[in-house]
């Protein structure tokens, strides 16, 4: 009887390891055809174009925004602030108790926005992550030159002719060092009329529009001739 009984409970012990060793490998099968889905994260991107998605979480927002048609910039008045093409632009409006460093620029830079006391839009930065905002825009003190100079000016490119054909996408006629960010500028309503986007939704920009690839030519050395004969 009790060599009986422990041939069986011997059985019935071997029936369980069978069960729970089966269990465990047909578990392990299963975890073997499962392919996790990869959570999309910011090196999705090229990192090179990275840049261009900056400001792609506000894309509908620009579509949707209307046009006000009595504050729109021009070109020509975009251009007014800059010494050459590409210059930091000066500041139009007073500094006094803004200070270099502190976070006050950005609170109408960062993301723009209707300012009453100056009757325009505040542009939005393409870089507000470079802090000392003073260290290359300064307040304009003058409207003249301290000195006569004959330095060259830089046109800047021509817009509405960089395109190959009728309904193309016209290709970037700038650089695009410091220029990642396409929305801040060509989006919004500090956007002068000329570039401001019709698509802004399109928010993978340089999938369609490419920089043109127009050699930089290498300028001489620039020396000042002189001018002023009482200095
Ligand atoms: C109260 C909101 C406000 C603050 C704060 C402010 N700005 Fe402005 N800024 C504006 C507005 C509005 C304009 C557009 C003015 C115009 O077109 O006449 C402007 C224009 C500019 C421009 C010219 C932009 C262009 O595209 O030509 C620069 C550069 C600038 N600001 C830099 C600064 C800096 C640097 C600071 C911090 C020291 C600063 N701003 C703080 C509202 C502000
Ligand atoms: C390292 C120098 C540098 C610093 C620091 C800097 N900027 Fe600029 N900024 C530039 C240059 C250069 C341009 C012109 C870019 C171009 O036209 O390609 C510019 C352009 C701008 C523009 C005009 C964008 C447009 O529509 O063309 C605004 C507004 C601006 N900066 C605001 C700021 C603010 C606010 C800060 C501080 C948070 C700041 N910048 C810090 C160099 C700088
Ligand atoms: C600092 C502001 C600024 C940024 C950032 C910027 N642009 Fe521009 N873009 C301009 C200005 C200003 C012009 C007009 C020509 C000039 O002055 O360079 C222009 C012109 C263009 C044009 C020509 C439009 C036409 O009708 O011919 C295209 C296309 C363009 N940009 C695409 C881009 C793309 C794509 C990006 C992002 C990689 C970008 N831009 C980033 C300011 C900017
Ligand atoms: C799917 C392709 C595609 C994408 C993505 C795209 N564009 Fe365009 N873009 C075009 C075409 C096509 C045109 C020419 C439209 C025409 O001539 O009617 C154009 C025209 C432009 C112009 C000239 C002014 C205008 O709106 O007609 C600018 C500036 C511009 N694009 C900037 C941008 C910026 C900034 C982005 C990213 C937010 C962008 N584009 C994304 C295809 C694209």
């Amino acid at each position: 009887m009790k060599k009986r009984l422990g041939i069986i409970s011997l059985f019935v012990l071997l029936f369980i390891a069978f069960i729970a060793i089966w269990n465990f490998s047909y578990q392990q099968g299963l975890e073997e055809a499962y392919i996790p889905v990869e959570e999309r994260s910011s090196d999705y991107y090229l990192p090179s174009e990275a840049g261009v998605f900056e400001r792609s979480e506000y894309a509908t927002e620009y579509a949707n925004m209307p046009v006000d048609e009595n504050h729109q910039r021009l070109l020509k008045d975009y251009y007014k602030n800059r010494a050459y093409h590409g210059a930091p632009p000066s500041i139009p409006h007073p500094v006094e108790e803004m200070n270099l460093g502190d976070n006050t620029c950005l609170k109408c830079h960062q993301n723009g926005g209707f300012v009453n006391k100056y009757k325009a839009y505040a542009s939005v930065t393409p870089h507000p992550e470079m802090i000392n905002c003073r260290q290359c825009h300064v307040a304009q003190n003058s409207n003249t030159l301290f000195k006569a100079t004959n330095m060259a000016q830089v046109n800047a490119p021509k817009v509405g002719v960089n395109n190959a054909l009728i309904g193309t996408p016209p290709m970037i006629p700038h650089q695009i060092q410091m220029r990642e960010n396409c929305l801040s500028c060509h989006a919004g309503p500090a956007a002068p009329k000329e570039i401001r986007v019709t698509h802004p939704e399109r928010v993978n920009c340089r999938q369609c529009h490419v920089p043109t690839d127009k050699v930089v030519s290498e300028i001489t050395p620039f020396s000042r001739t002189k001018i002023d004969s009482n200095e």
